[in-house]
């Protein structure tokens, strides 16, 4: 097991990478205030994975309630972070009982918006099942709902006690949310990490066939970088906005398509080639860091060509980011591959000429 730590003063926290974590119920007893949980999880990963971690925890004399939620980004609703309440109150879950996100990132950010307002907030863990939050989303206490007009609109920053990320987990993960992970993976490389990216292009084929120890590699690798950006900046007043890098597009991209059709991850490949050839368009990249970008999420089996939804309608959308500030829409571009800026001075006609050439893509 690996042990990476998230350094927020007071409110530091351990990333746990390593095979067979689900049954290591010490990892998460540890931090309990009460003998008692609650383990938000999905329909799809209770099937899989709730009986070790359950069964582990109460064999410690821990009391735990199973909160099981329908599946999928189009349930990231007011409605199912109701039915997290309506549970939490049934079963009599006090401040002090610590909710435990079991799954992806869809339970991940509404487990972790329950805990931050549930009785004004409780512990939770993170305890993630897919590639993309294991390197991403489990780690740095941003926590959302979707609206139908703007994706993750309604949240909380609320960071957990722990992050728990069992790797035996992702040799069950479909290979279309296997490959959504990868672009998370492959967004480091791009925005902060460039021997990492080299080393993507090298090894993309190993992961992409789940090798274990290139896997362990990159979700260590993207652990640390995103732990190192949110102890300097937790709240997104500065260089945290880099790791929304193809997310302004990929959020569009997610609710221009309706919530689901397009897997995040996927949203994010499609949302980052756009942003790489709008940093190419301005004259920040050359045409050949563009095709090495285009080769790196091909092999790893993203897609590459934007939905055509039109020049407005993309503008409306991404009118909507949360980057926006006084109506202009802010992009994170990159000057180089491993180096990556946030820019509002990008004219219409370089926004014109890039989503002018996204092809219709079906992902349904
Ligand atoms: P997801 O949570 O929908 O999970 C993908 C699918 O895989 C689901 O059907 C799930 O049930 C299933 N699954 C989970 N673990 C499995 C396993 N081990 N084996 C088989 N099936 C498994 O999707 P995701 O890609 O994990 O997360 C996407 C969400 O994360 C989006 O809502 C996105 O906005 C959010 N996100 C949040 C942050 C953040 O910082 N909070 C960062 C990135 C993404
Ligand atoms: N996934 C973007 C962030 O955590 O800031």
């Amino acid at each position: 097991m690996r042990t990476l730590n998230v350094a927020l003063g007071s409110r530091s926290y351990p990333i746990y990478i390593g095979a067979g974590l689900l049954g290591r119920a010490e990892l998460i007893v540890e931090r309990l205030k009460q003998k008692k949980a609650a383990i938000v999880t999905s329909s799809t990963v209770a099937r899989l994975y709730l009986p070790p971690p359950k069964g582990a925890l109460e064999a410690r004399g821990v009391s735990v309630v199973a909160v099981t939620l329908p599946d999928g980004e189009e349930h990231k609703t007011w409605e199912t972070l109701n039915r997290i309440f309506d549970e939490l109150i049934e079963h009599r879950c006090e401040r002090g009982t610590a909710l435990i996100a079991l799954g992806g990132g869809v339970v991940g950010d509404l487990a972790g918006f329950a805990a931050a307002v549930y009785q004004r907030g409780v512990p939770y863990i993170q305890v993630p099942t897919t590639l993309l939050a294991q390197v991403d989303s489990a780690i740095g206490g941003k926590t959302a709902i979707n609206h139908p007009r703007g994706k993750n609109m309604v949240g909380a920053f609320y960071q957990p006690l722990a992050v728990v990320s069992d790797t035996d987990t992702l040799a069950t993960l479909p290979p279309r949310e296997l490959a959504a992970g990868l672009a998370e993976v492959v967004k480091y490389g791009l925005i902060r990490d460039p021997a990492f990216f080299e080393w993507l292009e090298a090894n993309m084929a190993r992961l992409a066939r789940r090798e274990p120890e290139a896997l362990a590699y990159a979700i260590e690798r993207c652990c640390a970088n995103k732990a190192e950006v949110v102890s300097r900046d937790e709240r997104e007043t500065g260089p945290r906005a880099l790791l929304n890098f193809g997310h302004t597009f990929g959020h569009a991209i997610e609710a221009g398509t309706g919530y689901g059709t397009w897997l995040h991850g996927e949203a994010v490949a499609a949302g980052m080639l756009l942003a790489a050839k709008l940093s190419q368009r301005l004259g920040w990249i050359a045409p050949a860091d563009v095709r090495r970008i285009t080769a790196v999420l091909q092999e790893a089996g993203l897609p590459v060509d934007a939905p055509a939804l039109g020049l407005e309608r993309y503008l409306e959308l991404m009118g909507h980011d949360k980057k926006a500030e006084g109506g202009l829409i802010r992009f994170v571009l990159l000057k180089r591959i491993g180096e990556a800026v946030v820019s509002g001075e990008v004219p219409r006609a370089a926004l014109a000429d890039v989503l002018g050439a996204g092809t219709v893509h079906d992902r349904a």
